[in-house]
């Protein structure tokens, strides 16, 4: 069982994972719309993930005896200058979904709730991985500032390999 406290702080991270979904599938239909098919096919990744951690948080909450409540999504930005500003607002929302995942693990930690706890380590290092994957691509795209246009389809071409790979805890249990 988890607490009243710590089942609501979880409900709204589930609800901020679709929201990050959102989040990404605007910026995919963004970039699909420059025809910068290979970015576009990595935000689309990036779209079934979060809807993978959302299913990831469903599953926790009815394994521990909670229920979920689906929120309203906003919604999200859906124009932007270049795939350099489409990267540098995901690297703050990335940020920022760090933050809330190291609050959660606060509250978890406060709370002595060890299962919860558990859970959210996987998240720890999921953010990690989440950071660094959009600084990378951001840091090529910062690179490129001056350089030959054909830089671009290179890292489109390059973005396009990305395959996804769905985590074996999305699927519950
Ligand atoms: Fe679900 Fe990109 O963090």
């Amino acid at each position: 069982m988890v607490s009243e406290k710590m089942a609501k702080a979880l409900n709204d991270q589930l609800n901020y994972e679709i929201y990050s979904a959102y989040v990404y599938a605007s910026m995919s239909s963004w970039l699909k719309s420059k025809n910068l098919n290979g970015f576009a096919n990595w935000m689309e990744i990036q779209t079934k993930e979060e809807m993978d951690h959302a299913s990831m948080f469903y599953h926790f909450l009815h394994d521990a005896g909670a229920n979920v409540e689906f929120d309203a999504i906003p919604k999200p930005k859906v124009a932007w200058e270049s795939p350099k500003e489409v990267f540098e607002n995901a690297l703050e929302h990335e940020r920022g979904v760090t933050r809330r995942v190291n609050e959660l693990m606060d509250l978890a930690l406060a709370e002595k709730d060890h299962a919860t706890n558990a859970r959210l380590q996987w998240f720890i290092t999921e953010q990690l991985e989440e950071e660094a994957n959009v600084l990378s691509i951001l840091q090529q795209l910062e690179l490129l500032e001056g350089a030959q246009p054909g830089a671009l389809f290179m890292i489109d071409r390059e973005l396009g390999q990305r395959t996804y790979n769905p985590p074996a805890a999305a699927a519950g249990t």
